[in-house]
């Protein structure tokens, strides 16, 4: 298995890792015509969706983008806050005007979960691959919803969540009773067929984890060390989370 570097962009915390991440990464979508962009939930890019929508608002490039959802909770409705794509709605896409019609999410309330997953797998191989997913990192290690233990060939699927990662989200939504059991989330095949990959990492409380992810063995049972395998992928990450 190949073993590259990913380029790691280093920040101070706060203001600068803010400043540094969204130009960084409104340079990359606007390097791509019509570009179909992934964007994380999750408290680390909510500085950076602000900066966008105070800085970059107006700009032709959100009219463009596509964007594509990396997970969704199972089992809630359509106007609940807790689901991701009502989150990023109203954290970042509303406010830059991305339609509706440019937005690809999962169907939460889907009959059929076998179904969704094959079309949004379906949607990936008309409109993918992803030119750019922008990704958190779960303090267990996950990217998207994939879970440790996650087949590096894993493609759209169904995934119990683990007890760390329920309680990590308890804190968005004020208890583990809120937080769903199940999610769908883009696999980690589909993540890597990327053709730019950043990954936002802030705060002390990841330091371990993305140690191991830089620098410990390539294993399913830390997802996000999949990324060492593929050559473009940039780290975006402050001096606390890259304090090891
Ligand atoms: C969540 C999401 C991920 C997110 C990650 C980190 O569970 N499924 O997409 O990137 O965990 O979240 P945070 O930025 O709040 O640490």
């Amino acid at each position: 298995m190949n073993d590259f570097s990913p380029q790691i962009i280093q920040t101070e915390e706060g203001h600068d890792f803010v400043q540094q991440a969204s130009s960084f990464l409104i340079k990359a979508i606007k390097s791509v015509a019509s570009p179909l962009v992934a964007l994380p939930t999750g408290s680390t890019p909510l500085g950076i969706y602000k900066e966008f929508a105070s800085q970059y608002k107006n700009d032709a490039v959100w009219q463009d983008m596509r964007y594509i959802a990396l997970d969704e909770y199972i089992g809630l409705p359509r106007d609940d806050e807790r689901l991701f794509q009502n989150w990023i709605g109203r954290e970042c896409l509303d406010f830059l005007g991305v339609e509706q019609d440019n937005r690809i999410t999962f169907d939460s309330l889907a009959p059929d979960p076998a179904s969704e997953v094959q079309r949004i797998n379906e949607i990936i191989a008309a409109q993918g691959p992803i030119d750019i997913a922008v990704l958190g990192l779960g303090t267990n290690g996950h990217i998207a919803f994939n879970e440790p233990g996650s087949s590096f060939d894993s493609a759209t699927r169904v995934i119990d969540l683990s007890d760390e990662t329920r309680a990590s989200n308890a804190e968005y939504w004020g208890g583990l009773d809120r937080v769903p059991t199940q999610a769908y989330t883009l696999g980690l095949k589909t993540l890597t067929d990327t053709k730019h990959i950043i990954l936002l990492v802030t705060g002390a409380h990841k330091a371990d984890i993305l140690d191991k992810v830089l620098s410990g063995p390539i294993t399913e049972d830390i997802p996000a060390s999949i990324l060492r395998t593929v050559p473009n992928v940039t780290v975006i990450a402050d001096s606390p989370a890259l304090k090891k």
